[in-house]
């Protein structure tokens, strides 16, 4: 079966973006006139998905109000004849079923996709995690395939300098794997020490896992600063089952930082042909 339902889990509180973050869900964050968010669930339905899981905390509601269908505006809207913005405002929350489950405490990514369980049921899933952002569903979409055809998780790989391995989950490879991929995952950890780390291939974020996760969920023992890891429960998971890990070379903005987040608008805007010229001209005229 290919995954239909998408998992995003955003609970988080965004630290890393205070002050804006301390009143704005940093999902909401606008890239361009389109939060970060709406990017996240484009990439889903492209991807072949028509049910979204959002996993969210109480302290950040605006990310309820923004799913939520408003009608009485649409109806405004059209009244003023302003028909192209109101055509984006109903497709959302419409185009896409959205239903929100709450994590009510921060206890790490093995939690808040716990969290999701009853709402996801026993099908393969695809998880999302909102701090990246792609330029298309193109990724996610041959992860759901390779779940389909091979009925196992498939996730996203990618080489990075080895000073890079120690703010991601990093991967053991089985020796049987190819060295272009996809790779038999034979190990994992969690942010390890560089020194530590078993290989320089690193999980993103990016995954469409089979539903047995949530049973070795169940399972997980909290790390020392209390989390329950996902990178654990899929450890466990690849010792029952093969997980096949994809190299990726997809574009790819961390939105979870200001100047991650910067990059994307400015990608973004210089894309899109209604900002585009307009900013690639004043660029030129402010760098000289
Ligand atoms: C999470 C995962 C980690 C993965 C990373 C990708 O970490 O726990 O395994 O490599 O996402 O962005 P976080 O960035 O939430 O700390």
């Amino acid at each position: 079966m290919r995954a239909r339902t998408a998992v995003i889990p955003a609970a988080g509180l965004g630290t890393r973006f205070y002050p804006v973050t301390k009143a704005v869900p940093k999902e909401l964050l606008p890239v361009v006139d389109v939060p970060a968010l709406q990017l996240i669930l484009d990439e889903a339905v492209g991807a072949g998905c028509d049910r979204i899981v959002l996993v969210s905390s109480r302290a950040k509601p605006g990310l309820e109000n923004y799913v939520t269908p408003d009608p009485k505006v649409v109806a405004k809207l059209r009244d003023q004849g302003r028909d192209d913005v109101a055509d984006r405002l109903a497709a959302i929350g419409t185009d896409v079923r959205v239903d929100i489950c709450h994590q009510e405490e921060p206890r790490g990514l093995g939690h808040a996709v716990g969290c999701a369980r009853q709402l996801v049921g026993d099908e393969p899933f695809a998880l999302l995690l909102p701090d990246e952002l792609r330029g298309d569903p193109g990724l996610l979409s041959m992860l759901a395939d390779s779940c389909e055809r091979t009925g196992v998780s498939a996730i996203e790989l990618k080489r990075v300098p080895m000073d890079e391995v120690s703010a991601y989950g990093v991967i053991t490879p089985s020796a049987s794997s190819p060295a272009d991929g996809p790779f038999e995952i034979e190990g994992i950890v969690e942010k390890p020490r560089r020194e530590d780390a078993p290989s320089d291939l690193i999980i993103l974020g990016r995954y469409v896992l089979t539903p047995d996760i949530f049973g070795h969920i169940d399972e997980l023992k909290p790390h020392p600063n209390g989390e329950l890891q996902l990178t654990d429960a899929m450890l466990a998971q690849s010792r029952v089952k093969p997980i096949l890990g994809h190299l990726t070379t997809t574009e790819r903005w961390d939105t979870g930082t200001p100047f991650g987040w910067l990059t994307a608008v400015v990608d973004n805007a210089l894309r899109r042909p209604d900002t585009g010229p307009q900013l690639r001209a004043w660029l030129r005229d402010r760098l000289g």
